[in-house]
């Protein structure tokens, strides 16, 4: 298995992974990147372009982030809706978000050539399906819209005649796929050849700014820059200010051995609560064709403890589409959901020199691009425009109904603390493999049994901010609905906001105080 953390991986995971070392030195750079993601490597690799000595650190090896979970789809047509994006933005800034989408796009295609990248980029129709429960007029309010941004190539479909229980449908030309993981190893060759120095394995702990920033690994070397860009998915520098803003989610996919031509070569999606994406990879392996069908999004850490999500897709292939095939691999991934649609990207807030970029939502393929973009014109004292549309500082109030109810809805997991106990159960009854939460007078404990049997007892505080993990059965990990932390079995930080491990703990006072007897709370 490609990553040690999870339970699944990806298709995109089975690449030969391009090695590197760790960071064992101090070293100066004009630019520290962290976080060798999509956002990191092409934020690096258009520095490098300008002239600037860059410097690239990832806490794990190639691909094992967010970047390797991807569902490889590229489009400028962006979750919220044209509609939602004019009523929280303005025309004004949904066009440029539109703008800025569609010039990721473009830049995408430029560096494929440029660097002569063999990575399946492929440019397609897109397909959007009604959803009846949204209204009869949500399709034609999207199309004045998209007309009023000024997007190019769509139009209404009354009977797209695909498959006939989908419904009417939007189609938009230009959209696109690409296994993101080649086109990623690519881009970090050329950062080699441009004298750009990576290291992996190497993770940070620490950022100190003065005239320049230090950088500090957790084995405690430093690397000094004038400028840092913090491209970690979730930002490791700032604790609070950003995740007030977003919600992290779980996303599942599956990908589908189907015979040839059963599924015609599109991106389709739907609008359903949660809803659904499919598109094919064709002839991949033993002249089958791949499936890719994606979707049933929730909270982190807020997942069902009796339903398969994979299996809910699997299903709904089947229901929905009438495609029926063996899955051959299925994976999860992290969405940030940023309050009003848009990616938070620029100067961290209150910082000098230190740049981020979150909150991409499904979109992080263009919003990597864009992030690159406008950090590099920052970073040269230019001004971006789309500096402000993206501007972390930014507080849209249009948004802030749902603002407040993904806020409330995480101020409720620290209720978690107060839950009462529910059943008793043996330390036996947890199965290998299996974790489960227990008290211990007031202390929450999260008791991960391992393959091998052997129990791993941690605490149950997230050591970002105080919430409390829930077990992830599909994963194997524990994972904090408050904003998103996640951590292996044995409590090591998967992803972040957190950047220290959950806490050991100790069987023996569980043995002691309740004779092998603990109780389960959740
Ligand atoms: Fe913030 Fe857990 S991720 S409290």
């Amino acid at each position: 298995m490609f990553s040690p953390h999870q339970n699944t991986s990806s298709i995109w995971q089975e690449i030969n992974p391009p090695i590197y070392p760790s960071l064992d030195q101090n070293i100066k750079t004009d630019v520290c990147v962290v976080g060798a993601g999509i956002v990191g490597v092409t934020t690096a690799y258009i520095l490098l372009k300008q002239g600037f000595s860059v410097t690239l650190l990832d806490k794990d090896t190639f691909g094992q982030n967010e970047t390797g979970l991807t569902s490889g789809h590229l489009s400028n047509v962006l979750d919220e809706g044209y509609t939602k994006l004019i009523e929280l933005h303005g025309l004004e800034k949904a066009r440029q978000a539109y703008q800025s989408h569609t010039d990721a796009l473009e830049l995408i295609q430029k560096i494929v050539n440029e660097e002569s990248i063999i990575c399946d980029l492929h440019w397609l129709d897109g397909y959007l399906f009604e959803n009846p429960k949204q209204g009869t007029d949500f399709l034609e309010q999207e199309m004045q819209s998209l007309k009023e941004v000024g997007f190019q190539d769509f139009e209404l479909l009354e009977s797209p005649g695909l498959f006939p229980n989908c419904g009417r449908a939007i189609r938009y030309g230009h959209q696109g796929r690409i296994h993101l993981l080649k086109y990623l190893r690519g881009l970090l060759a050329a950062i080699e050849r441009m004298g750009g120095r990576i290291y992996m394995n190497t993770r940070v702990e620490k950022f100190e700014e003065g005239d320049s920033v230090h950088v500090i690994s957790s084995a405690g070397f430093a690397v000094q820059a004038a400028h840092v860009a913090v491209c970690t998915n979730v930002p490791i520098n700032n604790r609070v200010q950003i995740h007030s803003k977003e919600a992290s989610y779980r996303s599942y996919c599956i990908a589908v051995d189907i015979p040839p031509e059963t599924f015609p070569d599109i991106l389709l999606w739907d609008c359903a609560e949660p809803y659904h994406y499919v598109r094919k990879i064709p002839s991949l392996t033993k002249g089958l064709d791949c499936l890719l069908v994606g979707g049933e999004d929730h909270r982190v850490g807020l997942q069902s403890l009796t339903e398969d999500p994979y299996e809910t897709l699997h299903t709904w292939l089947s229901d929905k589409l009438g495609i029926r095939g063996e899955i051959a691999q299925k994976w999860s991934g992290q969405i940030i959901e940023p309050m009003d649609g848009l990616a938070y990207i620029g100067k961290n807030p209150g910082n000098k020199n230190i740049y981020i970029c979150s909150g991409d939502s499904g979109h992080g393929i263009t919003h990597g691009h864009i992030a690159a973009m406008i950090i590099r014109d920052g970073i040269q004292g230019r001004k971006s425009p789309w500096e402000k549309l993206y501007s972390p500082d930014r507080l849209n109030f249009k948004a802030s109904g749902d603002f407040l109810k993904e806020n409330l809805s995480t101020a409720y997991q620290y209720l978690d603390l107060l839950k009462l106990p529910a059943e008793q159960k043996s330390v036996r009854d947890i199965q290998p493999d299996e974790g489960c939460l227990v008290r211990q007078g007031l202390e929450p404990m999260a008791v991960y049994r391992d393959h091998e049997g052997e129990f791993h007892v941690l605490s149950a505080i997230c050591p970002h901010a105080g919430g409390v993990v829930h077990w992830n059965q599909q994963e194997g990990t524990w994972d904090c609905p408050c904003h998103g932390s996640r951590f292996a079995g044995t409590g090591e930080v998967l992803h972040g906001p957190a950047l220290e491990p959950l806490e050991k703990e100790s069987l023996e006072i569980i043995k002691k105080e309740k004779d092998e007897r603990i109780t389960p709370v959740w």
